[in-house]
C-alpha cells in the first residue's frame, strides 16, 4: 500500500501497546498490577463533573470558538497569574483537547523540517511522536541519574547548533518525577533568550510537586517572545479522558495553533470546556489531598525498590513516576519490563520508550494504590531472588 513519508515515521505512544498486552492477560484470568499508564487513579471530583452535565443541561453542545470558550481562557489567565506571577492575554491562550496536541501544534508552527530539537533523554514519547511526524531532527540531551535526571544547562549548551530551533523542556518530568531547580530554569532561559530561540516547557504536572517548588521559564517573556508553556486537567485534576488542556505563547504563533487546531479538530466541546472552568475556580482541597496521597504511595516504593536486588532508584520530587536503574540486573529495558509482565503480572514501561538514554531503567506510574504498589514490590523481589539476582 502506498503510505505517505509521514506515514512511516509514526510512532504514537509506547504504553497503549503494554496496556494492549496486558489486557490480553487480564481476558485471560491474569491478575495484572498497572503501573504503565501515567494517569491518576483518582475519580474526577463530582464537583467538575456536575459543572460539565449543567453545561449539557444547558444545551451547551455547539461548535464554538475554535481558541477556547472567553470564560475559560479568562479562568486560565487568572491561574496562570495565581501560579507563575503574570497574567497573559486572552489571545495568548489557546485551549484544546489535552495538552498532548499542543506539542505537535507548536513544533509544526515553529520548525521546518531537518531543523534541530533539544529534548531532555528520556523524555515523553510524545515529543519524539511529534518530531518525527513534523520531520525535525530530535538532538538528545542526557539527564544524568548522578543530577537526580535534571536537565542542565551547561548540558544544553553543548548541544545548540544554528540549526537548533527549540529547547524542549519538562519539570516535573515524565518519566523521572524530576524537579528541575530555579537556577537550572533560569540557565536555561537565558539560553533560550541568547540564542533566540523557542523554549517549550511542560508543565503538566506543575501542581504535582513535593519537597521542592515548581518554577517556570516563562517569567522572562511572558509568553510574549519565545516561551510556550502547556499545561492541563489530565493529572491536577484526574480528568484524562476528558481532554482539556491549553497552550500560552506569543499570540502570533497562538493564532497559527489555533487554524491548525481548527483544521484537525474543529473545536474543543464546550461542556468540557466548562468543567475546565469549576476544575480552575471550584474547591482545590482535591489536589492537596490527592497530591498528599501520592508522596506517601512515593514514600512507599522508592524505599521498596530500592531493596530489590538489581534496582537502584533515585527520589523522584514530582509527579507520579518512579525511574529505576536496573542495569544490576543484567538485563535490558525492554527484556525485564517484558518480564515482569509475562512472569509476575507486574506492567511497567521500559525506559527506552523514552528516548535512548531509557536504556537501563523502567518507569513506574504508582499513581496506584498502595495495596498493589506492595503486592507489586513483593512479586518482583521474588522474582529477581528466583533469578539469583543480586
Ligand atoms: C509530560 C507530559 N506532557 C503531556 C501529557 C499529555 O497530557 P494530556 O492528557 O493533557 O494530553 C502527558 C501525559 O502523559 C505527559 O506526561
Amino acid at each position: 500500500m502506498y503510505l505517505s513519508s509521514m506515514a512511516k515515521v509514526l510512532l504514537g505512544q509506547a504504553m497503549f501497546k503494554v496496556l494492549a498486552r496486558a489486557k490480553e492477560l487480564e481476558c485471560k484470568g491474569r491478575d495484572i498490577l498497572h503501573f504503565e499508564i501515567g494517569e491518576p487513579d483518582f475519580d474526577t471530583p463530582d464537583n467538575i463533573k456536575n459543572a460539565a452535565i449543567k453545561a449539557l443541561r444547558e444545551g451547551k453542545t455547539n461548535y464554538v470558538n475554535a481558541a477556547g470558550i472567553p470564560e475559560l481562557r479568562e479562568a486560565i489567565s487568572e491561574e496562570i497569574e495565581k501560579t507563575r506571577s503574570f497574567k497573559p492575554a486572552i489571545d495568548q491562550i489557546l485551549v484544546g483537547p489535552g495538552a498532548n496536541p499542543m506539542i505537535y501544534f507548536a513544533l509544526a508552527c515553529i520548525a521546518d523540517k531537518g531543523e534541530e530539537v533539544i529534548l531532555p533523554d528520556p523524555g515523553f514519547p510524545s515529543y519524539h511522536a511529534a518530531i518525527a511526524a513534523i520531520g525535525l531532527k530530535p538532538i538528545y540531551v542526557p539527564v544524568k541519574e548522578e543530577n537526580d535526571f535534571r536537565l542542565n544547562p551547561d548540558d544544553v549548551a553543548e548541544f545548540l547548533t544554528s540549526k537548533t530551533r527549540i529547547i524542549m523542556m519538562n519539570s516535573p518530568n515524565n518519566p523521572t518525577g524530576a524537579v528541575m531547580s530555579r537556577e537550572d530554569v533560569r540557565g536555561i532561559a537565558e539560553i533560550a533568550e541568547d540564542k533566540n530561540i523557542y523554549l517549550f516547557s511542560d508543565e503538566i504536572y506543575s501542581k504535582l510537586v513535593y519537597d521542592a517548588e515548581h518554577y517556570t521559564p516563562a517569567y522572562k517573556d511572558e509568553c510574549n517572545e519565545r516561551t510556550i508553556l502547556i499545561d492541563g486537567f489530565s493529572k491536577s485534576y484526574a480528568m484524562t479522558g476528558w481532554r482539556l488542556g491549553y497552550c500560552i505563547g506569543p499570540k502570533e504563533l497562538i493564532s497559527k495553533m489555533e487554524l491548525l487546531l481548527q483544521t484537525i479538530v474543529s473545536c474543543t466541546p464546550p461542556f468540557i470546556q466548562y468543567s475546565g472552568i469549576e476544575a480552575l475556580k471550584g474547591r482545590q482541597d482535591f489536589v492537596s489531598n490527592m497530591r498528599e496521597d501520592y508522596r506517601k504511595r512515593r514514600d512507599i516504593i522508592i524505599p521498596g525498590l530500592n531493596k530489590i536486588p538489581g534496582f537502584k532508584c533515585v527520589y523522584p520530587q514530582g509527579a507520579f513516576y518512579a525511574f529505576p536503574n536496573i542495569k544490576g540486573t543484567g538485563m535490558k529495558s525492554d527484556e525485564i519490563s517484558e518480564l515482569l509482565l509475562e512472569k509476575t503480572g507486574v506492567a511497567t514501561l521500559p525506559g527506552t520508550a523514552f528516548g535512548p538514554g531509557g536504556e537501563g531503567y523502567i518507569r513506574f506510574s504508582y499513581a496506584t494504590s498502595l495495596e498493589d504498589i506492595k503486592d507489586a514490590l513483593k512479586r518482583i523481589t521474588n522474582l529477581m531472588e528466583e533469578l539469583g539476582v543480586g
